[in-house]
């Protein structure tokens, strides 16, 4: 293994024979020490963090500010408690095990899950109460909810076709379980869900007579109110959509259907649907643990045009690795990070993003102060955290440059997410 020592002077002497644009001459601008490859690396398997900051890492990378996603848990649960809701923090954004089980420490009474494979993750860890948000369909989701069930009475799923419905009954039957469920409304995104009301009524009353079903509530997620801008619009949208989920909820509690849990709502509308007083008894929010550039401008309820409730906690480091044009350099996270050109650089304002490729970016400007230069090191604000994170198997978790801990992204694509 090369040491850090023989490194830096493999580095230094490499300098002499490639010029200016040479390793050494980046590295002493930029006033970094630096660990191998393989140092780094054995440092971080065995948890050891001691000296070793951000910029020690390769990039891409992903990096979580712990103190601003520290502070984010704590915002949305004593917001969920004294406004008497509950949460239910949907791990979709980040599909970490760890941020799972700190989000149920901070408060959650559970978490919702996309996929069979992140409830999988997130019960392997030992999460209570996972809602998976989406309805089974086929033999291999049937087996997984099965397995799921027999570790774990309180996991639930979501329903909204009757055919589904008869298939659970007597598949639960003949494996002599019993299955909870939620009743999925389509209040308005138009990809899943049966209608409010009417149907939200008859497919309630077809889960409450099969006897292998028990029926723990309604859900209907308004991803139109999540991102709508502006906060006054937000709560019209919000209002008017989760209005269309409790039209269900009234008719199946008129019909003698005890509905418990109402579930829905985003980290866009957290503090509109707390307010109803008819509304959801729980809140499925997930990206305020990390947030984005695309929540950043939905606009406050002060009146502000950045959404400022949470702090932007997850960013990906990425370093200038070309600058030969005036106005803008190349950056290491491309397409293979998602970037994109509705991204941000975190503290700098008067820098933009572009995609140069799949393992480029671009960094531009028109006036910047100071000018990136090369090997400059810049925190790209994600404008979709799911996609973004899919794409890496693990974030490291800082306080300032500092690296405390490092994350894994279990469910992201890959074997675990078969
Ligand atoms: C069903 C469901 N519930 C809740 C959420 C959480 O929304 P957010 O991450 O915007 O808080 C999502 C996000 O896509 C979702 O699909």
């Amino acid at each position: 293994m090369l040491s850090r020592r023989s490194f830096l002077s493999t580095a230094a002497a490499g300098s002499a024979l490639i010029g200016s644009r040479s390793v050494a001459p980046v590295m002493a601008a930029t006033g970094r020490s630096s660990y191998s490859h393989a140092e780094l690396e054995w440092k971080v398997k065995r948890h050891d963090f001691a000296g070793l900051t951000k910029h020690d890492l390769p990039t891409p990378n992903l990096v979580l500010d712990k103190d601003a996603f520290d502070k984010n848990l704590q915002t949305m649960a004593s917001h969920c408690k004294e406004h008497g809701i509950g949460l239910r923090s949907h791990v979709k954004v980040h599909r970490s095990p760890e941020i799972g089980m700190l989000q149920i420490k901070s408060g959650a009474h559970g978490l919702c899950c996309a996929t069979i494979s992140e409830c999988e993750i997130m019960m392997d860890a030992g999460a209570p109460g996972i809602l998976w948000t989406c309805q089974p369909v086929g033999p291999n989701k049937f087996s997984r909810i099965l397995a799921l069930i027999k570790k774990d009475p309180t996991f639930m799923f979501a329903v909204e076709d009757p055919i589904i419905v008869d298939q659970l009954e007597a598949f639960a039957a003949a494996e002599k379980v019993t299955f909870n469920v939620v009743v999925d409304n389509d209040i308005g995104i138009g990809r899943q869900g049966v209608m409010p009301g009417t149907e939200g009524l008859e497919l309630s009353q077809r889960v409450m007579k099969a006897k292998h079903l028990r029926l723990g509530g309604l859900m209907g997620y308004s991803g139109a109110a999540s991102h709508a801008k502006g906060w006054k619009h937000r709560s019209e949208v919000s209002n008017d959509q989760v209005g269309r989920l409790m039209e269900s909820v009234r008719l199946c509690r008129k019909a003698g259907i005890p509905v418990e849990i109402v579930t829905g709502g985003s980290t866009g509308s957290y503090n509109i649907d707390s307010q109803r007083k008819d509304g959801l008894t729980e809140l499925q929010a997930g990206s305020y643990a990390l947030m984005d550039s695309n929540y950043y401008h939905i606009g406050s309820q002060d009146g502000s045009e950045s959404y400022n409730d949470f702090g932007i906690a997850l960013t990906v480091l990425t370093t200038v690795i070309s600058k030969h044009y005036p106005k803008k350099v190349s950056v290491d996270a491309g397409n293979k990070s998602m970037t994109q050109p509705t991204d941000m650089v975190k503290g700098r304002p008067d820098l933009r993003v572009e995609r140069a490729g799949a393992e480029y970016g671009r960094i531009l400007w028109d006036e910047a102060d100071p000018e990136p230069k090369l090997g400059d090191q810049f925190d790209i604000v994600l404008s979709n955290l799911d996609m973004s994170v899919n794409c890496f198997d693990r974030m490291f978790v800082c306080k300032g440059d500092q690296v405390v801990d490092v994350y894994t992204v279990l469910a992201r694509s890959g074997p675990s997410q078969h």
